[in-house]
């Protein structure tokens, strides 16, 4: 297939991120804080809509979806529109990124439709801080949806932000936890995305102290894998999974990025960093502009994406970006 949505910086495009929706049945302290207002429901897309758009950018190269939120699955019929997408694009790896607090209905269903590939957010393996950091008690049910997964095939990655002071002292639990079950177990530095999270250069644990540390618990030994990912995988010699970590704060991956986003409202973002929104929903619903003006849309904003970790070190410096994570889908 060929890929026309190659930046000036040489990257290709092949990997689209799609946020369903921007509600969450958590309240993550990290992720949002007070005073979240929800996009409107008539400005979220339509799954029609989207799927129009994912056959739009399949035909632009695209090779690979994530369905992201908020939390997907809060979105009503999600797994009915994520089998029809899995069913409607057999040669695309279709993914999701979920908290696995709803989806133990879905779990078989969604594996059997093909889609193979499910990353959990879980932040810490305790109980009692798991709300704490949440605002809800759903920490079994968590645990549970895991171990559903993994009984149904599916390839198991858990993301848990690392954030000192929170989890920091978790990590021989983590560690433990990736040897005796084939996951990734994958660290995520602390990135300053939303208001009021909690963020400050303090509270980062870097990816390079979670691996010394981490390879003083277990050997470690560097996996084989593909560098279009985010994530630096290690193999845990003698255990069955693996630790992963992903350092957009402290060594950022930008040089590789393959990613385009699209928020549940419409909206392309080239880069986790930007404010900078193409508004495509307006165009895809005007009654003479649609899909072929999409296209040229995000034809134009690929050429234009640009190198993010200077957008984050401007950041870091002013403050921090201002859009909820949740609303852009991680
Ligand atoms: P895989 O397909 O399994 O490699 O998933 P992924 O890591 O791309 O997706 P996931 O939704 O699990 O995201 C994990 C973390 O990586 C989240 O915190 C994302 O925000 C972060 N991440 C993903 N893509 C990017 C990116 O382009 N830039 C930055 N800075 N962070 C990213
Ligand atoms: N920093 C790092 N990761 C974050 N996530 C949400 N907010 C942040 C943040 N500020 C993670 C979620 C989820 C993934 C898509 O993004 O935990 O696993």
């Amino acid at each position: 297939m060929r890929n026309l949505l190659e930046d000036g910086h040489g990257r290709k495009a092949s990997y689209m991120r799609v946020s369903v929706t921007d509600r969450c049945n958590l309240h993550c302290t990290y992720c949002a804080g007070e005073g979240r207002e929800f996009i409107p429901h008539p400005n979220i897309l339509r799954y029609e809509e989207i799927l129009e758009l994912m056959d739009m950018a399949v035909r632009l190269g695209m090779v690979k979806f994530r369905f992201t939120g908020g939390e997907p699955f809060v979105r009503k019929d999600f797994a009915e529109f994520m089998i029809a997408a899995a069913g409607r694009f057999p040669g695309v790896d279709m993914c999701v990124t979920s908290n696995a607090t709803l989806i133990g209905d879905h779990v078989d269903r969604l594996a059997a439709s093909g889609v193979r590939r499910i990353n959990i957010s879980l932040d810490t393996l305790d109980p009692v801080r798991f709300q704490r950091i949440t605002g809800v008690d759903l920490f079994h049910t968590v645990r549970a949806n895991i171990d559903r997964c993994l009984e149904a095939g599916m390839v198991v990655k858990v993301n848990a932000v690392a954030m000192k002071g929170v989890n920091d002292d978790e990590l021989p639990a983590f560690v433990e936890f990736a040897r005796t079950r084939p996951i990734d177990m994958r660290f995520i530095e602390f990135m300053p995305v939303g208001l009021e999270t909690g963020w400050s250069d303090a509270s980062v644990w870097s990816a390079g102290d979670i691996l010394a540390q981490a390879s003083a618990l277990a050997e470690l030994v560097p996996s084989q894998q593909d560098a279009s990912g985010p994530a630096r995988t290690f193999d845990i010699k003698g255990g069955l999974g693996r630790i992963g970590l992903i350092s957009p704060y402290t060594d950022h991956f930008c040089g590789t990025c393959n990613r385009l986003r699209l928020t549940s409202d419409g909206n392309l973002r080239t880069c986790l960093f930007s404010d900078k929104v193409y508004r495509l929903r307006p165009v895809l619903r005007h009654p003479r502009l649609g899909i072929p003006a999409v296209e040229r849309i995000i034809a134009r904003a690929s050429r234009h994406k640009p190198m993010g970790y200077k957008l984050l070190e401007r950041m870091v410096g002013n403050g921090v970006c201002k859009t909820r994570m949740a609303s852009i889908g991680g």
